[in-house]
């Protein structure tokens, strides 16, 4: 963060300075976990269900921190609030006023912010220093937790933006108003919450809607319900995607035997050819995303192909690929799941399994409101669409996933339901041959023992 004196906090919180001088300054960063504090930094108490946070004010003392932002006094320097977390996105939003050097990209979707965040990060850091949040930061904590990296060396900000109600992307915006807003896509995720697609369309347009008029909406040509943000903004908007009107084309999209696309990147004055180093076909929508924001933040055309075939891998259980010495290959996209991106994950197994058997471990998807049943039984049956050659479903919740697989008359392949990830992961043990290609995939930690056991090489023994 920006060295900020404590009265200067207090005034830009609306808190009050107790236990220390006004003219304490914060030099360091702002860190809610304790572990985290170094010299100079402000710890902020949060009182948790469990945790109170105040009670952590010693260790972060001790480890350096100059104050604390919390709710009560403690002793110690601090900023008084009522309400921490308003308190910290009010903070957020008082850094970013004080650097107006910052260039602001806030990205939204149902699914692939976080994999579209960091490939915008690897592309801007080649044309300035860029602060982006790590992993999945990107609520009214994770949020402001980022802005507030950010310093008068900082160039680009980039922020994953979630929604998960109306009005939660106006108030991100509030805290860090972008000038390039990024729509990935609208689909069911966390539909359970929003009732329908349309009222997750209207939350992710708010991000569009927040823009100013000299600001830039990238939106995903492919999308519908994306590309029609474009009315919702006098900003300029640049639809980029495969469809043949978008002004950043990605053209003759093929797929290689390791799920990694190539494609030549068109606009009205270049063509490129690129070949992607990661894996799923929905890395080419994120990837020709990433490039439009990054040609028009000051990316050269020429500078483009070499850094998108350097782009990695940078979060973990994303489609992450890779081989073991029992010659089976694994796709670990266990990190969470909706049918989307289920489908993304499975059309990439038939990429990477062409001419492989290939085995789909797949658990229960969360959140889908009155979608459950048919959800999931939509992605039973483009599995067995597909082809896959064994499907396992982990427990009872993703049952439907094996029903709608099997009520594919043409199917040949099978499929088990077992009870938990452990029964998963002794199905593979049992089952498991060298040239398999393994797809993990589930909500959240639903089928990370698997992929994680899978990892381990001991464990399954083939
Ligand atoms: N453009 C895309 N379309 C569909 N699926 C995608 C896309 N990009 C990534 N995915 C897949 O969606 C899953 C979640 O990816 P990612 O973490 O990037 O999304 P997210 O929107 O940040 O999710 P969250 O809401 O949990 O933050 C992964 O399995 C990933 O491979
Ligand atoms: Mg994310």
């Amino acid at each position: 963060m920006i060295a900020m004196t404590l009265a200067d906090l207090a005034a830009a919180v609306g808190g009050t300075v107790v236990d220390g001088s006004p003219d304490t300054v914060v030099t360091g960063g702002v860190e809610f976990d304790s572990r985290l504090i170094g010299p100079g930094d402000l710890f902020v108490a949060f009182v948790g269900a469990k945790v109170d946070g105040h009670d952590y004010v010693p260790a972060a003392m001790s480890a350096g921190a100059a104050a604390v932002l919390g709710t009560r006094p403690t002793g110690v320097p601090a900023v008084v609030v009522d309400d921490c977390l308003a308190a910290l996105g009010r903070l957020a939003r008082a850094v970013v006023d004080r650097l107006p050097q910052l260039t602001i990209v806030g990205i939204t979707g149902s699914s692939g912010k976080t994999s579209t965040k960091d490939l915008i990060v690897q592309l801007l850091r080649r044309v300035g220093p860029t602060v982006g949040p790590p992993g999945s930061f990107n609520n009214e904590l994770g949020l402001p937790h980022t802005v507030l990296r950010a310093d008068r060396s900082t160039r680009f900000l980039v922020l994953e933006m979630g929604a998960r109600g109306a009005g939660h992307l106006t108030y991100l915006c509030g805290i860090a108003p972008p000038t390039v807003a990024v729509v990935v896509n609208v689909g069911v995720a966390h539909i359970g919450e929003f009732g329908s697609v349309e009222a997750i369309a209207e939350a992710k347009s708010e991000l569009v809607r927040a823009l100013p008029p000299a600001g830039l909406a990238v939106l995903n040509a492919d999308d519908p319900r994306v590309r029609a943000m474009a009315g919702l903004t006098t900003a300029r908007a640049l639809l980029v995607g495969t469809a043949p009107d978008a002004a950043l084309r990605a053209d003759r999209v093929t797929i290689d035997d390791r799920g990694q696309p190539a494609y030549v990147l068109v606009d009205s004055n270049h063509s490129l050819d690129v070949q992607l180093r990661l894996s799923g076909p929905h890395q080419v929508t994120n990837s020709a995303l990433a490039a439009a924001v990054a040609l028009e933040l000051g990316l050269p055309w020429a500078e483009l192909g070499p850094a998108l075939s350097e782009l990695r891998l940078v979060s973990t259980r994303r489609m992450d690929v890779f081989d073991r010495p029992d010659g089976v290959t694994v796709i670990d996209d266990s990190y969470n799941a909706n049918p989307a991106s289920t489908a993304a994950a499975l059309h990439a197994q038939a990429a990477i399994g062409r001419g492989r058997r290939r085995v789909a471990v797949l658990g229960y998807l969360a959140e889908l409101g009155g979608m459950e049943r048919e959800g999931h039984e939509q992605v039973g049956r483009l599995a067995a669409e597909l082809g896959v050659d064994r499907l396992v479903v982990v427990g009872p919740g993703a049952e439907p996933i094996h029903d709608g697989a099997v009520a594919v008359a043409e199917w040949g392949g099978e499929s088990v339901v077992v009870s938990d990830q452990v029964a998963a992961v002794a199905w593979l043990r049992g089952e498991l041959r060298p040239g398999d290609v393994v797809l993990v995939k589930g909500s959240r930690y639903r089928t990370w023992d698997v992929a994680d056991a899978l990892r381990d090489e001991n464990v399954v023994a083939v």
